[in-house]
């Protein structure tokens, strides 16, 4: 009589084990996808938390032309850390430079507004002159709007970073 031997229960992937498992490694994908796309669109296109392309040089090619935006950075209060959005702008100047700054009033807080050539503030009529890095030509503001750390790339003004204390949000 001839013995059989006993190899254990070996069980092969039917259809619906295969379709199971093929499922689970297009999730595994999926997954994987949805989570890093957005990041390398993000860096792709200069967006996201700590870099903003604000304009290109040639939509802000004439003096006085300007462009606001929103810078967003992690703040921490209280222990917590926070996204916070900073509204900023960026004017291109006679010189043909560009002053790029928050349009938070660091006296208290409100929104500046930009009237060229000046910008200045509707609550206490501060004024600041962009053309002098943003001194204060009247009003109660103890120093000029916070500054935006940006660089040129590519034919593009790209925002990021703000410049330390700059932390008041808009009141
Ligand atoms: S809040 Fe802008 S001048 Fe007071």
């Amino acid at each position: 009589m001839r013995q059989q031997k006993f190899e254990g229960i070996v069980s092969m992937p039917g259809p619906v084990e295969l379709g199971r498992r093929l499922f689970c490694k297009w999730l595994a994908w999926f997954s994987f996808a949805g989570a890093t796309v957005p990041f390398f669109a993000r860096a792709a296109s200069g967006a996201g938390a700590d870099r903003v392309v604000v304009a290109t040089t040639e939509e802000l090619a004439s003096a006085w032309s300007f462009r606001e935006f929103t810078f967003t950075k992690e703040i921490e209060s209280r222990g917590l850390r926070a996204a916070s959005e900073f509204p900023g702008i960026a004017i291109r100047l006679p010189d043909g430079s560009f002053y790029v700054a928050s349009l938070v009033c660091p006296h208290e807080g409100c929104l500046i507004e930009f009237e060229e050539p000046l910008l200045t503030c509707p609550c206490h009529r501060s004024a600041f002159d962009p053309v002098q890095d943003g001194k204060v030509l009247s009003g109660s503001a103890p120093r000029p709007p916070w500054k935006f750390n940006f660089i040129i790339e590519k034919g593009k003004i790209v925002v990021h970073g703000l410049e330390p204390g700059a932390e008041m949000r808009v009141r």
